[in-house]
């Protein structure tokens, strides 16, 4: 059968070549190599990542699926083939989207798979190539990946292609620190299109908001905003925010900056700094008590109060929340003065105290 696109041998390859350095020259044109403040370690993890997942990973896990379809379901290879074109592209799009939404959320809200999806976080500089700083075993389990091997032994492989392209162009273009939405914000005859592109495709504000240290510049989203392609599921499930707007700050609050072999290889490598969530025997304790805490605010500042009761700055967030399903809330001081902020977390008008720890 015949799996080319558009009849041409290995086309989706070159376009996401190209789709890569397209991203790559530009970012040097507009100066951002000069000005990077990346590391040695930040160069490694993203680039060394992403040449592993597309020459190491992406294809061994293909062709497994493929191999293995081969042998034990000989009856079903190509057995969608003869679908039409769009509804092929459609199907494979929309499950790959879908599949990638949960999969992200799932790596904010479950401990072990925060620690693999962590690195991505750990970028303070936006990029085309933030787009692959993930663990090595991030990729190896992420679904998306055994999907285009499944879609590929049904007979879907020009419609992988075609779609791994576009999609490619969302993702490295959201990554990208190009931000191409901003000529769509500063023209107002523009905003109507915008607004529709943005309900649909991941622009680079609603990454970008994702990729923010927190909530705290009302532009950052790091708890939500995950879609990756469509920004409809974000939608759906109740996690989008839309700004319009970058983020001040880009990153982790709390970033032990561990060695790239650990983050890149961790659950195979660990951490020896003990601060580390990927160090040996690293435990997030409890740091909720039964006392309210008195705290001095100032009027008119703006202040993430902990709900999840874990962090080592009670009563306010310090980024431990990262890989469970809490999150901080922002509050704003009415008043500059002494106020009694809750530590139980259980308090019914949180941040304050409401004496709820009396009946714990
Ligand atoms: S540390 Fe952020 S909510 Fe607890």
């Amino acid at each position: 059968m015949d799996q080319t696109l558009f009849g041409i041998e290995n086309l989706d390859v070159y376009l996401v070549g190209g789709i890569l350095m397209f991203f790559g020259l530009m970012e040097v044109i507009a100066g951002h190599l000069k000005s990077t403040k990346r590391t040695f370690s930040d160069w490694i993890q993203e680039v060394g990542s992403f040449l592993v997942l597309s020459v190491l990973i992406k294809p061994m896990i293909v062709l497994v699926i493929y191999f293995l379809g081969s042998f034990l379901l000989e009856n079903y290879q190509y057995i969608f083939g003869h679908w039409h074109f769009i509804l092929m592209l459609v199907t494979y799009l929309f499950i790959d989207d879908l599949l990638q939404y949960w999969y992200h959320r799932s790596a904010h809200e479950y401990e072990w798979l925060w620690k693999l999806h962590r690195p991505h976080h750990q970028a303070e500089e936006m990029g085309f190539f933030v787009s692959y700083r993930n663990a090595a075993l991030y990729y190896i389990l992420m679904p998306n990946i055994w999907w285009i091997g499944i879609c590929t032994f049904l007979g879907f492989g020009k419609a992988v292609a075609l779609g791994l392209i576009l999609k490619q162009l969302v993702i490295i273009g959201s990554h990208s620190t190009l931000k191409w939405d901003r000529f769509f914000y500063k023209h107002k005859f523009l905003h109507p299109i915008i607004a529709i592109l943005e309900r649909i495709i991941i622009t680079p504000a609603f990454h970008h908001g994702h990729h923010g240290v927190s909530k705290l510049d009302g532009i950052g989203n790091p708890n939500g905003n995950y879609g990756n392609m469509f920004s409809i599921w974000d939608q759906l499930f109740n996690s989008a925010i839309f700004t319009r707007q970058f983020p001040t700050a880009l990153g982790l609050q709390n970033d032990p900056k561990e060695h790239w072999t650990a983050a890149y290889l961790y659950p195979f490598i660990k951490s020896d700094n003990q601060k580390s969530e990927i160090s040996k025997n690293f435990v997030k304790e409890t740091t909720a008590t039964k006392e309210p805490i008195i705290v001095e605010l100032k009027k008119g500042e703006k202040y993430l109060w902990c709900k999840c009761g874990k962090s080592q700055s009670q009563p306010f967030c310090d980024g431990a929340h990262h890989g469970t399903k809490f999150q901080p809330e922002v509050f704003e001081a009415k008043r500059d003065g002494k106020v009694k902020l809750c530590n139980c977390k259980v308090s019914k008008t949180g941040p304050f105290c409401d004496n709820s720890h009396e009946g714990l």
